[in-house]
C-alpha cells in the first residue's frame, strides 16, 4: 500500500502535512533555507513586523518536562527583508507561508501590501502573539479582528488565513467562526501558544523567563488537549469547509494522527522542533506512516475529521 502524506490547503499542494510553526527555527535566512532543505512540507516564516526586532530580553525561552514557555517578543528581520527572501526560497519547491504580525492595523496593512507582491503561497495573519508587554492578543477582540481582517482581505491576493489563540468556551469559538465566515478566510491555524502561563523554579524560588515578570506562552506536549479541542471546534463550526492547520503538542506521529482525526489538514510543530531540530520531521513522518500502515489509511484526507463520538 502506498502512503502519501501530502495535503492540499486552499488549492496549494504541500508535499508533506508536517511543517514548522511560525516562530520555530524560521527567523533568519539560514534557518529558512534549512527548512527548505529539510523534509518539512512548507517553509513558514517568523511573524514579521515593519521593523527588525531583537525581541524581549533573555532568558526568554525555557523548556521543561512536557513543554516550554516563551516570551520571544517577535524577534524578526522586518518585512522588507522577508519580502526579498521569499522569491529566493521558492527554489526549494515547497509552499511558503508568510506570517504577518503587528501592533496596530497599519503595521499589518503595510506588511500585507509588501509581502503580497513577494507572492508567498499563503499568508498567515498572526492575531495571537501573547508576548508584547501592553499589547493584548487581537484574536480575543472579535470586533477588532473583524475590522482588521476585512481590511487585509481587500489587499491580500494569495490565500489568507489566521493564526488564532486558544479559546476555552464554545461561545468564543462561535464568535470567531462568525468573524471568519464574514471575512472569508482560506485557512485557520490553531492554536498559538497558551498565553500568559507562569513556570516557577521552586528551588530558586524564581520565575524561569525574564519578560513580563515570567509570564509567557506555553507550548509543547501539555497543550495538546487544548489544541485538539480548538481544531475540533472549528472543524465542526466550518463543517469541514475551511482547511485547518493544527498546532500544539505535536511530539509524535500519534499526536499528528490525533490532530488529523479532529479535522486538521496539516500540522505545525513548534517546541519539538526547537528541542530536537529539523530531524524531528523525518522521525514524526515515519511514525505517522507506521500508524497509517497499521490502520489502512493512505493519505491524511482519509482520516481527516473522522473522530468518533460516544
Ligand atoms: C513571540 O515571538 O513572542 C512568539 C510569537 C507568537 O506567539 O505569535
Amino acid at each position: 500500500m502506498s502512503i502519501n502524506l501530502s495535503t492540499v490547503i486552499a488549492g496549494v499542494r504541500f508535499p508533506s502535512c508536517l511543517m514548522n510553526a511560525a516562530g520555530a527555527c524560521c527567523v533568519t535566512q539560514e534557518e529558512l533555507e534549512a527548512l527548505g532543505r529539510s523534509s518539512a512540507g512548507a517553509i513558514v516564516t517568523k511573524s514579521m513586523t515593519p521593523h527588525p526586532r531583537t525581541g524581549n530580553p533573555s532568558p526568554r525561552y525555557y523548556s521543561f518536562e512536557g513543554g516550554s514557555i516563551n516570551s520571544m517578543g517577535l524577534p524578526n528581520l522586518g518585512y522588507p527583508a522577508y519580502a526579498r527572501l521569499i522569491p529566493e526560497l521558492k527554489r526549494f519547491g515547497k509552499p511558503i507561508i508568510a506570517s504577518i504580525a503587528g501592533f496596530r492595523s497599519q503595521d499589518f496593512v503595510e506588511a500585507a501590501q509588501v509581502i503580497n507582491t513577494a507572492n508567498p503561497d499563503l499568508m498567515e495573519i498572526n492575531l495571537s502573539c501573547p508576548n508584547i508587554p501592553g499589547e493584548p492578543q487581537i484574536g480575543y477582540d472579535f470586533e477588532g479582528s473583524k475590522r482588521l481582517l476585512k481590511e487585509l482581505r481587500s489587499i491580500v491576493q494569495v490565500p489568507m488565513g489566521v493564526k488564532l489563540p486558544p479559546y476555552f468556551d464554545p461561545a468564543h469559538h462561535e464568535a470567531m467562526a462568525e468573524v471568519l465566515n464574514q471575512v472569508g478566510v482560506a485557512f485557520v491555524s490553531v492554536i498559538n501558544s497558551l498565553g500568559n502561563g507562569l513556570v516557577v523554579d521552586p528551588e530558586k524560588e524564581l520565575v524561569v523567563i525574564k519578560p513580563k515578570g515570567g509570564f509567557g506562552g506555553i507550548g509543547g506536549k501539555i497543550i495538546k488537549p487544548v489544541a485538539l479541542a480548538n481544531v475540533r471546534a472549528f472543524w465542526k463550526l466550518f463543517q469541514g469547509q475551511v482547511p485547518i492547520i493544527g498546532t500544539g503538542g505535536v511530539v509524535t506521529g500519534t499526536d499528528v494522527f490525533e490532530h488529523l482525526l479532529c479535522g486538521a489538514s496539516a500540522v505545525q510543530i513548534g517546541t519539538t522542533l526547537v528541542e530536537e531540530g529539523l530531524g524531528a520531521f523525518e522521525r514524526i513522518e515515519k511514525e505517522l506512516q507506521g500508524i497509517f500502515e497499521k490502520k489502512g489509511y493512505q493519505s491524511p484526507v482519509d482520516c481527516r475529521g473522522a473522530l468518533r463520538e460516544l
